[in-house]
């Protein structure tokens, strides 16, 4: 117990380091002037000092560069760091030089004597910030005391706007200059050559590929490249198009980096479920590194399609069902993929996807119809994708599905009208694989007509269907399409290209080192732990299962996922090795294996359901039937299950059973498992269950029955490690729901923020007829919105508003609330914060998410939360579709999920 309360607080103290929610400008320290002259000077003087070996005191400060103008979130690695010396009553200073890690952390040492008179300042300079100059305290009691003096400076830098303004006109000037000389020698088929993505090598993402690639790209007919990778899989492709094409253009690399790249954190619905937007942006920042360290340049990442349905497979892929914290998800996605400088060796272009509304296909079967009204777009849609486009996402993929009849790929509002001209996005957009051929099967037209409508709409580059290539020049020829249509496109993908340093270094991200020191390294894959523990979601506690005991103890381990890598990335795993992954059953031994005795047995196949499994085995599922009959399994698992103080049982979906093309009409454990958990509880020992899968699940059964209930999504390399630091306690679960779990498929689509409707129906007179409700089960759903349990147990004081009557866009409410841990463990909570607005002039949602803050409490302690409420969380679309908010009450409603809050009410008046 001590133990785990000890890693809590170390764990804290390490949060702090990394996430800045409290965020101080570093200023200049007025009566420091140092110039370069001086360094200059001294430069020649300090490179002859050497310290005597005596006397002598090591400092290591450490640290993080982080920007201040992005609150604190994002780190700023491109800088150099000085720590210098300036000695009293001499002139001379020696500097040493140091550089931030890829996510602004820093690490410098150097060596005083002792008693030291001088002084050390820190000296911060980066492109695009103002310099920092910082003395460095050096108390005399430290010196005295320790041979080796630690610091930590965390440095939060502002932006220098005339800097930044400076290089941004020259890198334009620059870019346009270089762009407008290439295009002038450009012909018009090497143009549309220009607009062609292909796919070759590794990975099959669609239904077809690309063919004659390599004969293609010599004819300057490529612009673009996915599905391969690493520095040797990249260079000759990029050679051919250097050495071979005649205006040496580069190509660009994408590939499907979804939730990592060779390091795979959990899928991106458990990235949501950590509501830590620092983790989520490092998360980027790592698969960034990663993938820019294997050739690529371009992920084709965040999918930020809000889902509402848990049969669509792809709910696994997105943030959830709230466009709230979907936007918050969305921009620091972009922003941990692309960094501050496009240029950089280490970060890529984001491809924010899919543009639009692809997670609202009708009854949750992937690539169906998409039918909703525009104010339901605006307000529950829309916003993330908006939120990328305004954090500067440099790509946008269109999506299958059609938006008021007509498909995305071809629709000129959604591309135009929307996306540039309200959004302001300036980047390019290209379709997803194949679907301006999809067009002639939605039924708008053959192959020149809907290739030269999506270049009219504004797709700029077309994902292996080959449709610009083979009909653009012929459409411009008839006067389908314009020549400055086809300029336009192809000049923003010269730009991109201009922007990830390719012209000045086509082969910048070919390093053949890089793989070998930034590539699945220790750190990421501690990474990779860290954030899988934050993501799991403890749906359901008795308060004394969990956690385990780390000794004495015999422990049934059972499950078709007990024992298994193959699933552990879930969909999309990119170039990540599901060999390299933890099993649970590893995990566990690794952790507490020689302390505790470990029973494990298989129990049941994953899925017995020939029709499934043949079409799952068919796209390398890999599910392998075991050779026992179901009931020796089961035998097995009761057997060792009655010998032991409790059994854990790893169940769920097989990762090819959510993501694309993965729909279910039927989201409950499949019924093999079902079987073996009744033979578990059965016997009467306390079952945990542990949860794999990409979706809600309905699990009413399942609750009824369970000690504990885990939610550890597909958890990625490190699941099993990072499932045995939850299970015994080494980390205490604070993961939050971010879509709402059902209790009967039938309730789908079932969400928090939805309408009142005019028959609302209350559940304490259930029996009321002409009301919106089912006859056979309660409305609500088996956990909601924002649901997850600690192993400790927060109480909520009273909350409080500091008025109960504002006015004006300037007023400010500040809403309090005191939280206080009363249980055993130290531990996180999300603390939420959702608005009603009870009457407008369109219908409102219940209630919508309007802030959070994940605060840790040590056991027993108390502390108080603070929301700050503008008329900024009180807008909506109207039906003009004008973003307002309208004078009159709101509910304001803080809690630790989206049902258990307490409520104010104020009057807010324009
Ligand atoms: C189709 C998927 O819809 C999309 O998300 C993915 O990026 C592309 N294929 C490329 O693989």
């Amino acid at each position: 117990m001590n133990l785990f309360i000890f890693f809590c607080i170390f764990v804290q103290f390490s949060i702090i380091q990394v996430r800045t929610d409290e965020c101080e400008l570093t200023s200049n320290d007025a009566d420091v002037q140092l110039t370069t002259k001086t360094f200059l000077q001294s430069r020649q003087f300090c490179s002859e000092t050497r310290f005597p070996s005596r006397n002598t005191r090591q400092i290591i400060i450490s640290g993080r560069l982080v920007d201040y103008t992005a609150r604190c979130k994002r780190g700023i690695s491109q800088a150099d760091i000085e720590i210098i010396h300036g000695q009293s009553g001499f002139h001379p200073i020696c500097r040493e030089l140091h550089h931030p890690n890829s996510r602004g952390f820093y690490n410098l040492s150097t060596v005083i004597v002792t008693p030291f008179t001088g002084q050390l300042y820190i000296r911060v300079t980066s492109p695009g910030y103002e310099t920092v100059l910082k003395r460095v305290p050096i108390s005399l009691s430290s010196q005295r005391k320790r041979k080796t003096i630690f610091l930590q400076l965390k440095l939060a830098m502002v932006r220098s706007e005339a800097q930044m303004e400076q290089q941004q006109d020259q890198q334009t000037q620059r870019m346009n200059s270089i762009v407008d000389t290439l295009m002038s020698q450009m012909t018009i088929e090497e143009k549309i050559g220009q607009l062609n993505l292909v796919t070759v090598g590794f990975d099959v993402t669609g239904p077809i590929v690309s063919e004659n690639v390599d004969e293609n790209i010599r004819q300057g007919r490529i612009g673009g490249v996915f599905n391969t990778f690493t520095p040797k899989g990249v260079r000759p492709l990029q050679e051919l198009a250097m050495n071979h094409t005649r205006l040496k253009i580069p190509l660009i690399f994408g590939y499907d980096v979804i939730h990592g790249h060779r390091t795979i954190f959990p899928i991106s619905l458990g990235m949501s479920t950590t509501w830590d937007m620092a983790v989520i942006e490092t998360s980027a920042r790592i698969a960034a590194q990663e993938a820019t360290a294997d050739g690529l340049n371009w992920v084709f990442s965040p999918m930020v399609d809000i889902a509402r349905d848990a049969r669509w497979g792809r709910i696994s892929e997105g943030a959830g069902e709230d466009p709230w914290l979907g936007s918050q998800i969305a921009a620091a996605m972009v922003r941990g993929y692309q960094g501050s400088d496009l240029s950089s060796s280490n970060t890529v272009i984001a491809c924010l996807k899919h543009f639009a509304l692809y997670g609202g296909a009708e009854a949750g079967r992937d690539y169906n119809t998409v039918d909703m009204s525009r104010i339901t777009m605006y307000n529950y849609f829309l916003p993330p994708y908006h939120a990328a486009v305004e954090a500067g996402a440099g790509s946008v993929m269109t999506s299958f599905n059609e938006i008021d009849s007509i498909p995305a790929s071809g629709n000129r509002w959604l591309l135009q009208d929307l996306l540039r001209d309200q959004w302001k996005f300036n980047g390019f957009v290209v379709t997803d694989y194949t679907a301006i051929n999809e067009m002639i099967e939605h039924g708008v037209g053959n192959l020149q007509e809907v290739s030269a409508r999506a270049l009219n709409a504004g797709v700029d580059m077309d994902m292996v269907g080959e449709g610009f290539l083979t009909t653009l020049l012929k459409s411009v020829q008839e006067g389908k399409v314009t020549e400055q249509t086809i300029n336009q496109a192809c000049r923003r993908i010269l730009e991109a290209k201009y922007k990830l340093g390719l012209f000045d270094d086509p082969y910048r991200y070919c390093d053949d080192s890089r793989p070998g020191t930034d590539i699945f390294t220790n750190e990421n894959r501690l990474a990779a732990r860290d954030f899988a523990r934050r993501s799991f979601v403890l749906l359901k506690t008795d308060r004394k299962t969990l956690p385990l005991a780390r000794s004495n103890s015999t422990i049934a381990l059972i499950g078709p996922l007990a024992d298994d890598r193959r699933n552990l990335l879930g969909s999309w795993s990119a170039a990540g090795n599901w060999n390299q992954s933890v099993s649970v059953r590893e995990g566990i031994i690794n952790l507490v294996g020689n302390k505790n005795q470990v029973l494990f047995a298989k129990g049941s196949n994953l899925i017995e359901d020939t029709y499934m499994l043949q079409q799952l085995n068919a796209h390398g599922g890999e599910i392998v039937i075991d050779t026992q009959s179901a009931q020796q399994m089961i035998d097995e698992a009761v057997g060792i299950a009655s010998k032991s103080d409790v059994v854990v049982a790893v169940v769920g979906e097989s990762q090819g059973m959510t993501g694309e093309a993965a729909s279910r009409v039927d989201i409950g454990l499949p019924e093999c498992q079902k079987r073996l958990l009744q033979a578990l509880f059965n016997t009467g020992k306390p079952v945990v269950i542990v949860l794999m899968n990409g979706r809600p699940m309905t699990l009413t059964w399942e609750h009824e029955h369970a000690a504990a209930i885990l939610e550890t999504w597909f958890a990625g390399t490190e699941a099993g490690n990072a499932i045995a630091e939850v299970l015994f306690g080494l980390y205490n679960p604070a993961g939050k729901l971010t879509t709402t779990f059902p209790r009967h498929v039938g309730q789908i689509p079932l969400y928090y923020n939805h309408k009142q409707t005019g028959r609302p129906f209350n559940a304490t007179q259930f029996t009321d007829k002409y009301k919106s409700r089912y006859l056979d089960i309660p409305n609500d759903p088996l956990y909601p919105f924002g649901h997850g349990f600690s192993y400790t147990t927060f109480e909520f004081g009273t909350i409080s508003g500091d008025k109960s009557e504002l006015r004006g866009d300037s007023d400010r409410l500040t809403v309090r609330v005191p939280i206080s841990n009363r249980g055993a463990y130290g531990g996180e909570e999300v603390v939420q914060l959702y608005i009603s607005d009870p009457a407008a002039s369109v219908t409102r949602a219940v209630r919508e998410l309007k802030n959070f803050k994940k605060i840790y409490l040590r056991a027993q302690q108390t502390d108080e939360v603070t929301f700050v409420v503008t008329t900024n969380d009180l807008k909506f679309y109207n039906t003009n579709l004008d973003y307002v908010w309208e004078e009159g009450d709101f509910i304001i409603h803080i809690g630790p999920d989206s049902v258990n809050t307490q409520s104010i009410r104020v009057k807010w008046l324009k």
